[in-house]
């Protein structure tokens, strides 16, 4: 009590205030400039950068061409919170593999924790054991050798019934190729999953479809996420607190039924007409939360990404008439005349497709950026210091078109440049991500991509309606976070009709 009395009462408090300042002071300073933050554009108070990327070109080409100004690892604050954009291979290797510990975990945002049942899930999930043991329960049961037999047997049937319906359609009639696509890509994963599509069904009002494109939405960026401290406040005026939950509901309203159609079952009881899905193999294992949140990364992972980048890989095709000749003559040599469907043993053998559809993610990566990315300890990437909290922005679409990296006409669509190629490009195009956090399901996508295109091709020729060329098809694009066309893939098929 008295050493107490003696430093609030006496001199020394202030005395050693004054004496101390100073040297507190100089090693503030000294820390401070000690550490090498990236360069960045100018900020203005309270928004940050955020009035520079609102513009109409789109977020990736705003932040592309800034970066072309400030360095392949620039700064910019969306409201308060600081985000780090990387568009170069280079730093993409410190981001995704020197450094991918640090940098692995998920931003946190309100609606991502809502709609991820609580982050039970994979994709939304922070760095940690539960994301681990997910991701595996993901990888061994949903993208494992059992289910990729079922998978690919419903796709054959399935696209069956497709090439079927489209040869009934009568002669000049325009296909929207980008709702034929969905629709089967839908009907695949879902009868995958959980053994039936549920097309057409309502749940609370919203078909799957609908619940799945606002899930997409809500999962975005929101006021909250960038400032912190009074976001919460906008994003309940501007109702998005309310949109997020109602979403939830219905995603919750869906997803119980699908558990509610699965009574337990055990592989003795499985059939040929009535397999076992995900939902049966999983559901003993994991909590109801736990699997609801798996299917939403299955919906959220597989549907629109998997068909924007097919509708693109068409679009360059059709859009080159040498490529889509060239492409034609290797399918239609690799499966032989007049057959009834395209196996996946043909596809095997197609090079030259592997190349197209390679060449299609470099050009038109659906998802323009990776998954947001957050620092969790110090490091340095590009020689600058990144601090814990720093949100990562790494851009796919503008690493694959980086004309250091492609140096022959990188934005022309040639698959030819694979011809010669060692080995994979690894970070020098990174459509499915990297490290930790990558896209687990890229065999899937790429064998799903090569086998629709497979299809439609040896079947059919494809022009655009109206007398417009061929190369004349609009590529506009929009969009975040998936790129895409601005205008519907619209176009007329005609029988391939054998010569021999
Ligand atoms: C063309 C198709 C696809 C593309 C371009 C794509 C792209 C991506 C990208 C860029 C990421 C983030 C990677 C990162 O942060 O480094 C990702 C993550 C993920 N993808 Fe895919 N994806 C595709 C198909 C699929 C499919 C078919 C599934 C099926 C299960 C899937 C499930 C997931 C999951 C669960 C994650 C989160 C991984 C994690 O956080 O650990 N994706 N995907």
């Amino acid at each position: 009590m008295e050493i107490l009395s003696f430093f609030s009462n006496s001199w020394f408090l202030p005395i050693s205030l004054l004496v101390f300042l100073p040297y507190i002071f100089i090693y503030t300073i000294r820390r401070k400039s000690s550490i090498k933050l990236p360069p960045g554009p100018q900020r203005l108070p309270i928004i940050g950068n955020l009035h520079q990327v609102l513009g109409s070109e789109g977020i990736h080409q705003t932040l592309w061409n800034l970066s072309q100004k400030y360095g392949p690892a620039m700064l910019v604050r969306f409201g308060s919170q600081p985000f780090l954009i990387i568009s170069s291979s280079e730093m993409a290797v410190e981001v995704l593999k020197t450094h991918d510990q640090k940098l692995c975990t998920r931003p946190y945002t309100e609606s991502g924790k809502r709609l991820s049942f609580n982050h039970m899930d994979v994709a939304f999930a922070p760095h940690g054991d539960h994301w681990r043991d997910m991701r595996k329960v993901l990888v061994s049961e949903f993208l494992g050798a059992k289910r990729i037999r079922l998978y690919k047997n419903v796709m054959e049937s399935e696209m069956e019934s497709l090439t079927r319906s489209i040869s009934l359609h009568s002669l000049n009639t325009t296909i929207n190729l980008e709702d034929v696509i969905l629709s089967l890509v839908y009907d695949v994963v879902c009868k995958t999953t959980f053994g039936k599509s549920y097309k057409g069904e309502k749940f609370n009002g919203r078909t799957l479809k609908e619940i799945v494109d606002e899930t997409l939405v809500t999962t975005g960026a929101s006021f909250s996420a960038i400032f912190p401290t009074f976001g919460w406040i906008l994003d309940e005026l501007t109702g998005w607190n309310r949109r997020v939950e109602k979403c939830f509901t219905d995603l919750d309203c869906f997803l119980q039924r699908v558990l509610d159609d699965h009574p337990d079952r055990n592989e003795t009881k499985s059939t040929d007409d009535q397999p076992m899905d995900f939902i049966d193999d999983c559901k003993s294992r994991l909590t109801s939360d736990e699997l609801k949140a798996l299917v939403m990364n299955v919906l959220e992972g597989a549907l629109d990404t998997s068909t924007i980048t097919t509708v693109w890989a068409i679009s360059e095709i059709v859009r080159n008439p040498r490529i889509m000749l060239k492409l034609q003559n290797e399918i239609r040599s690799c499966v032989g005349s007049r057959k009834s469907s395209v196996n996946e043993s043909d596809v095997a053998k197609m090079t030259y497709l592997k190349m197209v559809v390679k060449e299609t993610l470099r050009l038109h990566p659906p998802a323009a950026f990776l998954m947001g990315r957050e620092c969790t300890s110090p490091c340095q990437i590009g020689g600058f210091d990144v601090l814990p909290g720093t949100k990562l922005m790494v851009t796919a679409w503008g690493i694959g078109r980086d004309p250091r990296i492609w140096k022959e006409n990188p934005t022309e669509f040639r698959p030819e440049r694979f011809e010669n190629m060692e080995g994979d490009k690894n970070f020098e195009m990174i459509p499915f991500g990297g490290g930790r956090r990558a896209c687990p399901g890229t065999n899937m996508a790429t064998s799903t991509i090569e086998f629709v295109i497979a299809n439609l091709l040896y079947f059919f020729n494809w022009k655009i309606p109206g007398g417009v060329k061929n190369e004349d098809l609009d590529m506009k694009l929009y969009g975040f976070p998936f790129l895409r066309r601005t205008t519907p893939l619209c176009l007329v098929p005609t029988k391939h009709i054998w010569q021999d």
